[in-house]
């Protein structure tokens, strides 16, 4: 197994960066959702988590205290996404951060979602109702919000999959590229009313999400990164803060690739190294 001991840790919260702000987190229930929902929290945001696990939710809502509550919703029904946005601006009069972050996860559908040739259309659908109609109805339903406040911040999860060609998940893959060109088309036509929309692109980060992954695939991927340790959730939530934050300000438009240097060099490199033409 890759390590996993980070050294030194991962610095705090910045404390009250989002004090009496309210921010909604989509797919918050786990993994790089719900260390978005616990450094929002500790930062002095109320925070929705927002997720199709009611129960999960919940739970994490309990456990954060009163500036935390749950929603259960489904990302691929946008009439659920609206009601989320709407309920979430009638409770608390105002909307300051968007993440939209859920992404579909059932095996039964990855496993379907492979080349053009094999894919079926089914799955195509089901893939871009959740990565990609769901993040654009989040913004849709947020955005009147944000432009009468006059500021807002969206932050979308992408991945590196929407930057480089993979041996599967074409859908995916497919999902996560367009979400890289929302974000841009949503900062253009919404920054100049002080809406910001920007992405994060994570690589491998070890969540629930991920860790049906088989060690030994775990271990390839981790050969290829320029770090010492596979990423952690927090690592992609601190990244999520900070462009959310007023520190971000003149940000916008951009996705923030946070893979541990994965596409940053010769993807030869590891079998170079194999090779010992090229000491590591
Ligand atoms: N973990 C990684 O290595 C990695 C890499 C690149 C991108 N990402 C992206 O990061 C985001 C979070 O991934 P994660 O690894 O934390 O996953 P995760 O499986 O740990 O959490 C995803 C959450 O989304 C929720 N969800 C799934 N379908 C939903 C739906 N239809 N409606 C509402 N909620 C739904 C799940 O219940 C879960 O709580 C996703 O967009 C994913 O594509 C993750």
């Amino acid at each position: 197994m890759p390590a996993l001991v980070h050294t030194p840790p991962l610095p705090g919260p910045h404390p009250a960066r989002f004090k009496d702000q309210v921010a909604i987190v989509t797919g918050g229930a786990s993994g790089i959702g719900e260390a978005t929902c616990r450094r929002l929290v500790a930062e002095g945001a109320n925070v929705v988590i927002a997720d199709i696990n009611g129960e999960r939710a919940n739970a994490l809502a309990a456990e954060l205290g009163p500036c935390a509550s749950a929603q259960t919703f489904d990302a691929a029904d946008v009439a659920s996404i609206q009601t989320v946005v709407l309920g979430t601006v009638a409770r608390f009069g105002r909307l300051d951060v968007l993440h939209n972050n859920a992404a579909l996860s059932a095996p039964a559908v990855h496993t379907r979602d492979r080349n053009a040739v094999d894919i079926e259309f089914e799955v195509w659908d089901q893939v871009m109702a959740v990565n990609l109609r769901g993040y654009m109805a989040g913004c849709k339903y947020a955005l009147p919000t944000m432009i009468r406040q006059g500021r807002g911040a969206i932050v979308n999860t992408a991945s590196t999959g929407g930057f480089s060609g993979d041996i599967t998940r074409l859908a995916y893959s497919v999902s996560k590229a367009a979400v890289i060109g929302l974000t841009r088309q949503i900062a253009t036509h919404h920054g100049a009313q002080g809406v910001r929309c920007n992405a994060v692109a994570p690589g491998l980060v070890l969540t629930p999400g991920t860790h049906g992954a088989a060690a030994d695939v775990i271990a390839v991927m981790q050969r290829h990164l320029l770090v010492p340790e596979v990423g952690l959730p927090e690592d992609i939530a601190a990244l999520v803060c900070f462009l959310a934050s007023a520190e971000a300000r003149y940000i916008n438009g951009q996705t923030y690739i946070a893979d541990g240097g994965m596409l940053a060099h010769n993807p030869a490199m590891a079998d170079l190294v194999d090779l010992a033409v090229s000491p590591r």
